[in-house]
Order: structure tokens, then sequence, then C-alpha cells
């Protein structure tokens, strides 16, 4: 069974993606983590997210890249977010992610076109969001409890261009699957999140 998690940035999408592959025993893949790691090699190469020839020559950054926690940081999301634009970035990282997906006993795959693009096939597709203010209140607790000193409303702006960056680029946008699922996380807790995606998934299979 494929199962496909998208939505925004802080919606709780990566959360509920891990809470799922552990109840159904399925390998999982953050794929906002590989866009992230190509937003970091071209900052390392003191490249220009926005230039296409930078991002691509960025997608061969090595493995052990995946485990730097600069990679969570925000101004490396918006990194990411700069570099997943160009069609040529998002195909150099497609068989990676499709390999992953179309593995024997099935896998979850968290992002922003995996129902869409990676995975159209998907049994099961889920689209996470949440309200900008919720996304932005979780977003500043977190940064808080890392000591980061932000204030809301500059997340809630970064947010917003982020939302508009990914939601507006000409491939593979930000957009739910037509067969997909969705859940707004906005007013619900961590379980109970976690417990309607399963029950969406239980349903789909
Ligand atoms: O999910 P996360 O915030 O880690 O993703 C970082 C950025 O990577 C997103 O803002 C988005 O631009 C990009 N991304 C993407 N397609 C995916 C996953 C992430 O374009 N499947």
């Amino acid at each position: 069974m494929i199962i496909a998690v998208d939505g925004p940035t802080a919606s709780g999408k990566g959360t509920i993606a891990k809470a799922l592959a552990a109840h159904f025993g399925l390998p999982h893949l953050d794929t906002g983590l590989l866009y992230r790691a190509v937003g970091r090699q071209v900052f390392l190469n003191g490249g220009d997210p926005n230039d296409s020839a930078d991002a691509l020559a960025a997608t061969d950054f090595p493995a052990a890249l995946l485990d730097d926690p600069q990679l969570r940081s925000e101004d490396n999301g918006g990194w990411a977010s700069r570099v997943s634009v160009h069609p040529a970035v998002r195909t150099a990282l497609y068989e990676r992610q499709r390999a992953f997906a179309t593995q024997p006993g099935g896998a979850v795959l968290d992002g922003r076109d995996i129902g869409t693009v990676i995975a159209p096939e998907a049994e099961a597709k889920l689209f996470i969001t949440a309200s900008v203010a919720a996304r932005a209140q979780r977003r500043f607790a977190e940064m808080c409890e890392r000591g980061e000193a932000v204030t809301l409303e500059a997340i809630e702006d970064d947010l917003r261009r982020r939302d508009e960056r990914d939601s507006t680029r000409a491939v593979a946008p930000l957009v739910p699957a037509p067969d997909a699922m969705v859940i707004d996380t906005s007013a619900l807790d961590r379980d109970a999140a976690i417990a309607a995606a399963i029950a969406m998934v239980e349903c789909a299979r």
C-alpha cells in the first residue's frame, strides 16, 4: 500500500506521515528533506537558488548532508522552496522518490506532489492543511523551544510567501489531488489528527 501525505509546511503532515508509517508498519520518506538538502548544497556551493543550473548541480549532494541539522532551519526552508521551482531539480529527484514509493510492501511519503506526481496510483492520499495562524503558532512554539528569536508576524509572512511560491509554480504545484481526503488540523491536537488520518487510510484500503 502506498500512502501519499501532502500539504503545506507546518500543517502537521510530517507528524501524521510518521505516525501512519509506525501504525501500518511501512517505511517513510520525508521528501521535503531532499529539497532541503539541495537548498543547503546550493548555499554551501556559494550558488544562487533562483539559478536553475546552480540548483541542478546541487542535486548531487552527498548522502551525509541528509543528517545535517541545518536542513530544518527556517532559512533553509526558503532555499528549498526556491530550488524546488526548477523543473530540472524536480526531475533529478523524481527517480529516488519513485523507487521508494514502489518498493515491495508499500511506503508512506510526505511532500507536496506525492499524490499528484510521484505516486498518483497511491491507494490512500491525504492532504493535510491548517490555517496560517495555526501553523505559525506551531512553528513559533518549535522555534521558541530551540531558543531561536522570532516574532509570530515574521513567521506568518514567511509561511504566506512560501505557500504562494509552492502553490503557483508551473511544475508540480501544491494542490490536493482530486481524489485526496483533506484533513484540516487547525483545531485538532496531535492525537486527534493522527486518529483521523488512520481512520481515513483504513477506509481507503
Ligand atoms: O516540507 P518541507 O517544508 O520540509 O519542504 C521544504 C520545501 O521543499 C517546500 O517549501 C517545497 O517548496 C519543497 N518541496 C517540494 N516538493 C515536495 C516536498 C517539498 O517542492 N515533494
